[in-house]
């Protein structure tokens, strides 16, 4: 291993905790900074705020040996040659990211560099924060010689961030000079000449000593705008595999067998070809609106971004309507939720198409039993336990007696479940799958009506528990019943 870096990172959150133990993994000396009090002393005593595979061993291993938890900002950046910037970015108002986070960092930064520095945006920022960041550090009295600005953005994805970084499809990094180059060529010289691959203990993934990782070394502008076109270019993937699903759904064709025959395409690829619910998350909504405002910024109308937003926006309708529509009327409905965060994987409710959905059922009238097997917590925060919001302690318990089964995030596990005993378990054998975990033939050999995404609906002719005979096609008659109540109630209102 080359001569280890002192390395600080600022913001132990889903993309500065991960880099803090990566580099702590790939021989360096870490010291990971963050304002939350409360946080740092978590990590301290070895506790791990966020849900990550992986991350429970790594912090386990180098904890106060290759990494150091602290909030005394000014000691970590007087230790440190490099600094990298990890703090949020969340969407502005404008559309724009908000920097005021990275700014705050910066200007407490500025104020103890005693000697040369190179600053490291890791967060996603937008094009020409780079030069934003050195003004400010000059501006708070730093001369120009005793610090360089390099972008260095993260390709993380949540919930497999550690092998994402350990195993990286490219490393970018945008410098102005070659002297703060060399410093970023040797953080990750580890990766670049293989030699962490061949280390007892690493962790495997795609890359070996002799397939290492690849280093792009570009401008600091063009690093800023690699970042923000590649969660555009994904988010439109996305969308557009989205639309297609809903043209589908219209002749009857099947998006799953659509994408794959597209992805056969070695110059489409198989990968962010999935119809679901849209994109959620912290990156992709923010990102492609801070890519479209830095493209107004310059006089340009990025209006392919506005449509891939559009799109996604109505994702969460389409599978609303999907619920209405299996189940006729909405209110007083007890409806099972399998996932909550963002996607499989992850704790992250962050931009959640799961929690927009739940909430606009519990409008209508709803009920709701939720599980999810990690981002329950952090649901409890923004939609606590009430009269028509309940949380499970696994699938089957949240399935008891509903009238229909919703699957909104893609955890593997929900695509395995026993339906025999799920059919027992509901008081109709109606899914509703925001995420195409099953094949309709295999629900419909199983008894089930099966509403999912971009391809047609099986409707069976479904036992209740009650053991009334649903005719394909036909309603029960209580929900004829309510139907009428509801319209009367409306008509009541009205007059
Ligand atoms: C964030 C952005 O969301 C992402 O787009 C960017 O690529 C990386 O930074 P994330 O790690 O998810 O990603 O942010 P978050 O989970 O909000 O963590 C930020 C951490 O920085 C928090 O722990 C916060 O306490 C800390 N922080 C924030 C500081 O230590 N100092 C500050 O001034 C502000
Ligand atoms: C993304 C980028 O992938 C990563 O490179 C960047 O650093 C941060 O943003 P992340 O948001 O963690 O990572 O998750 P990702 O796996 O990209 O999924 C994003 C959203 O798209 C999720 O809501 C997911 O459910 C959805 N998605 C993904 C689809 O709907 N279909 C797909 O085929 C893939």
């Amino acid at each position: 291993m080359p001569k280890p870096v002192n390395i600080c990172v600022v913001g132990s959150g889903y993309v500065g905790l991960v880099a803090s133990v990566c580099f702590a993994e790939i021989g360096h000396s870490v010291i990971c900074v963050d304002n939350d009090q409360s946080k740092v002393k978590l990590l301290q005593d070895g506790g791990v705020p966020i849900y990550e595979n992986h991350l429970p061993e790594l912090l386990q291993k180098h904890l106060s040996v290759g990494v150091h938890f602290t909030s005394d900002l000014h000691a970590a950046v007087e230790q440190s040659e490099a600094i990298f910037i990890a703090v949020g970015t969340p969407q502005g108002s404008s559309g724009s990211a908000d920097l005021s986070y990275v700014e705050a960092v910066v200007c407490e930064i500025a104020q103890c560099v005693d000697s040369y520095k190179v600053l490291v945006e890791k967060s996603t920022v937008p094009v020409y924060t780079n030069e934003w960041i050195s003004q400010c550090m000059i501006r708070y009295g730093v001369t120009r010689h005793l610090f360089d600005v390099v972008s260095n953005p993260e390709f993380l994805r949540e919930g497999t961030a550690i092998i994402d970084f350990l195993h990286p499809d490219r490393i970018v990094v945008g410098a102005n000079n070659e002297r703060s180059a060399e410093l970023l060529r040797r953080i990750y010289e580890p990766l670049t000449n293989g030699h962490y691959y061949a280390a007892d203990g690493a962790l495997p993934g795609s890359l070996t000593a002799d397939n290492p990782a690849k280093l792009l070394v570009t401008s600091a502008q063009s690093a800023e705008l690699i970042k923000h076109a590649s969660n555009a270019f994904l988010a439109l993937k996305i969308s557009f595999i989205n639309a297609v699903a809903t043209l589908a759904e219209t002749v009857d064709g099947d998006i799953e067998d659509i994408a794959a025959g597209m992805g056969l395409d070695s110059r489409i690829g198989t990968k962010f070809l999935r119809a679901g619910l849209g994109y959620g998350g912290s990156c992709f909504p923010k990102d492609v609106a801070a890519f479209s405002w830095v493209a107004q910024q310059q006089g340009l109308n990025f209006q392919i971004l506005e449509e891939v937003r559009k799109i996604n926006e109505n994702q969460q309708d389409v599978f609303f309507n999907k619920v209405r529509s299996a189940l006729w009327t909405l209110r007083g409905k007890k409806l099972a939720a399998l996932g909550l965060a963002f996607k499989g994987g992850t704790d992250d409710i962050r931009e959640s198409p799961a929690i927009v959905i739940l909430r606009k059922l519990m409008e209508a009238g709803c009920t709701i039993v939720a599980y999810d097997p990690v981002a329950m917590d952090k649901t409890k925060a923004v939609l606590p336990p009430s009269t028509s919001m309940h949380y499970a302690s696994d699938p089957y318990a949240a399935a008891a007696d509903a009238d229909a089964l919703l699957i909104l995030t893609d955890w593997t596990n929900f695509g395995c479940l026993d339906l025999a005993r799920l059919k027992e378990t509901l008081r109709f054998p109606v899914v509703v799958d925001g995420r195409n975990l099953y094949k309709p033939s295999y629900m419909l050999e199983h008894g089930f009506t099966y509403a999912s995404m971009g391809r047609a609906t099986t409707h069976t002719g479904s036992i209740g528990k009650e053991g009334k005979r649903r005719l394909p096609g036909s309603i029960r008659i209580e929900t004829l019943v309510e139907g009428l109540e509801a319209q009367t109630d409306t008509a009541r209102q009205e007059a």
